[in-house]
């Protein structure tokens, strides 16, 4: 009786030191300084993010310029592909039809990419280049389909012998998630057609080769810092013929040449043998959403070598002119003057101010001194000609092993602004490396976390994961004098056409959903602060002990103090958070904590129930200098405070 009593009064014991926490913030003295950009996104079309994805052209294969040219159509009648006297010279493929008055008809179907999204009462800009070879007029007819239902019709008139466009508006009298178009030639006689295209009318801005409006609502609601585009391995290409050439994808749309996507084939399990890159969202398109979304540009260029992991095809260290002229090109297309020969491109496609470009990175996930004797001379080309621009150069693609130590001490003697560091690991690795960035050397390149993501074994974009990011975010912003920026990896998967899970925002051709990792990435990006402040337990740092992690930070512009505290264990835990050496008072003594949280680690944001995790909001009050924070388990918490003078 009396043993059991002790037992009883350990367990009591250990059980009120688990659950009462005191952190301490020390307010007098105002930190490293956070980078405003710090929070960002990084793009790839992977998944069919950009084709099928945030670029809102619903037809697939619109210039018939994929392998097999008749790729997402289905022909009927007598229709052929040819490509004498083009319209287009870099998308040289068309079609002719020849309606030849029989009574089955000549025309042809697009199903899209996985069907066309039809929202009822929305309109819907097709287009089309045509050519009436005899040059009288042919009358075609375009129809919405939805279950071999028409629910949506027009007209359009073809004359003359020349190419021309041709345009019209069709409304959707239904919505159909995976619909289909259909044109048919009524008249008799030859028409040849190309680029046939169609929009929603309302896209992100309204704007003609628009964007998909709720993709980019989701990204704009992130409020990203940094945005980084085009790849990712798409960048370096399988071969280097297919790397990513932004060149290729400025100017009139339907004459970017079409390039294999190569994460068509790259996982056998997730074949997509109809995933091409059209370019419709190319270089010009990214950086006027950067200027959109209010995130600084960050693109990625190659350098030389094709993906390592699949080649080993690299251009001589003497032959790379063409590639570092690319490089510097691009600053003048992003930077230059209206009259400069980039600057001029920029100006014509519609935005002859400046896009103010301030990093460019060289190669993705490079390593070995092919890649070192590579990034040389473009260092020295771009630092000739723009000093000013800040390089980014590569760890590898693993964040520790022998590519990450050989290149790091490779990257601080080339003094390389910023090193891009990859990591894909277990929601236990992000748990475990809260302190990783507490010990790097303070006089070296800075760190931009250029892809990352927790796996867990599901590969689910669950609760799990997202918290675990959170905590090993907590070391990103304790350590915002040594991370620049950061941004999480892959950005977008559509439900039927991924590649690689977990993704940050997953969508249909209809819907989008936001996962718990999303509003992870949302609340530190919507709290970034100016300055690093001190919080620390018992005068340590808090980064695991008892599942336990945080940071705090001041906004110097808007005077409020943000502590984000995780808790990643199972266990509810109350922690005193005690502000020291305040200069002023807690307005209206209260607190706004926001709270992402789930007693299911596996929990996750679907198709039925999109909202299933997001973060609520509730005020706490504060008693003095000090403050109660109830901490859920599997929870991420930002407490927000204004500090009046
Ligand atoms: O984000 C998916 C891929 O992961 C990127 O293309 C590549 O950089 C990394 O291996």
């Amino acid at each position: 009786m009396k043993y059991s009593g002790v037992i009883i009064l350990l367990i009591l014991v250990h059980s009120a030191l688990w659950a009462q926490k005191t952190f301490t913030v020390d307010a007098s003295k105002v930190g490293s300084e956070i980078q405003p950009d710090m929070y960002g996104v990084f793009f790839e079309d992977i998944n069919f993010g950009a084709d099928g994805g945030l670029y809102a052209e619903l037809i697939k294969n619109r210039s018939f310029e994929f392998d097999q040219p008749f790729v997402g159509w289905t022909p009927f009648g007598d229709v052929k592909v040819m490509d004498e006297d083009p319209c287009f010279d870099r998308n040289p493929h068309y079609v002719r039809l020849n309606e030849k008055g029989l009574r089955r008809g000549t025309g042809l179907e697009n199903v899209g990419f996985t069907g066309i999204g039809f929202k009822q009462n929305n309109t819907y800009r097709f287009s089309f280049y045509a050519r009436s070879l005899d040059g009288a007029e042919k009358k075609f007819r375009i129809e919405l389909i939805s279950d071999n239902n028409t629910i949506g019709k027009e007209n359009l008139l073809v004359s003359g012998s020349d190419w021309k466009k041709y345009e019209c508006t069709v409304k959707a009298g239904e919505t159909a998630l995976k619909g289909k178009i259909r044109l048919v030639l009524e008249t008799a006689g030859e028409v040849d057609l190309d680029h046939i295209s169609m929009f929603p009318t309302e896209t992100w801005k309204n704007r003609e080769n628009g964007l998909r409006k709720d993709l980019v609502e989701a990204l704009y609601d992130l409020n990203p810092g940094v945005f980084r585009f085009p790849g990712g391995c798409i960048i370096e290409g399988n071969t280097l013929e297919t790397r990513y050439q932004w060149k290729n994808s400025v100017g009139p749309v339907e004459n970017r040449p079409l390039n294999e996507n190569r994460w068509n084939y790259t996982f056998k399990h997730r074949f997509f043998p109809d995933y091409y890159q059209t370019y419709g969202l190319g270089f010009y398109e990214f950086f006027l959403l950067s200027d959109d979304l209010g995130a600084e540009p960050l693109p990625v260029v190659s350098c030389g070598l094709a993906c390592q992991y699949e080649s080993t095809e690299c251009v001589a260290v003497g032959d790379l002119q063409p590639y570092i002229d690319d490089a510097v090109d691009l600053i003048e297309f992003a930077n230059g003057p209206a009259d400069s020969k980039w600057g001029k491109v920029r100006a014509e496609m519609g935005h002859p101010e400046p896009f103010h470009l301030k990093y460019i990175a060289i190669g993705n996930e490079q390593w070995g001194e092919g890649y070192v004797e590579r990034l040389i001379p473009f260092m020295e080309a771009i630092q000739k000609k723009y000093p000013e621009i800040k390089i980014i150069g590569t760890a590898g693609p693993a964040p520790d092993g022998e590519n990450f130590d050989y290149l790091w001490p490779k990257m601080k003697e080339l003094k390389v602004d910023l090193v891009d560091e990859h990591y894909y690991r277990s929601p236990e690795w992000f748990l475990e490396n809260a302190e990783r960035y507490d010990s790097y050397d303070r006089n070296g390149p800075k760190v931009f976390a250029g892809e990352y993501a927790a796996h867990p074994r599901s590969r689910d974009n669950n609760v799990a994961g997202a918290i675990a990011e959170a905590a090993f975010m907590t070391g990103l912003e304790r350590n915002a004098d040594v991370v620049h920026l950061a941004t999480y990896a892959p950005l977008f998967a559509h439900f039927d056409a991924w590649q690689w899970k977990p993704d940050m925002i997953w969508f249909d051709n209809l819907n989008v959903v936001r996962t718990p990792n999303y509003y992870v990435q949302q609340m530190y990006a919507q709290n970034v602060g100016t300055n690093v402040l001190s919080i620390t337990s018992g005068g340590d740092i808090i980064s695991g002990k008892d599942g336990l992690y945080a940071s705090s930070c001041i906004d110097a512009n808007t005077s409020e103090i943000i502590v984000k505290v995780v808790n990643a264990s199972a266990e509810i835990q109350t922690i005193d958070i005690s502000l020291r050496g305040l200069k002023g008072t807690i307005q209206d003594n209260q607190v706004l904590v926001s709270c992402l949280h789930s007693n299911v680690p596996e929990a996750v944001n679907t198709l039925e129930a999109p909202n299933n995790i997001i973060p609520t909001n509730t005020f706490i009050n504060t008693n003095k200098n000090n403050f109660q924070l109830k901490a859920l388990g599997n929870a991420f918490y930002i407490c927000k405070l204004k500090i009046q003078p």
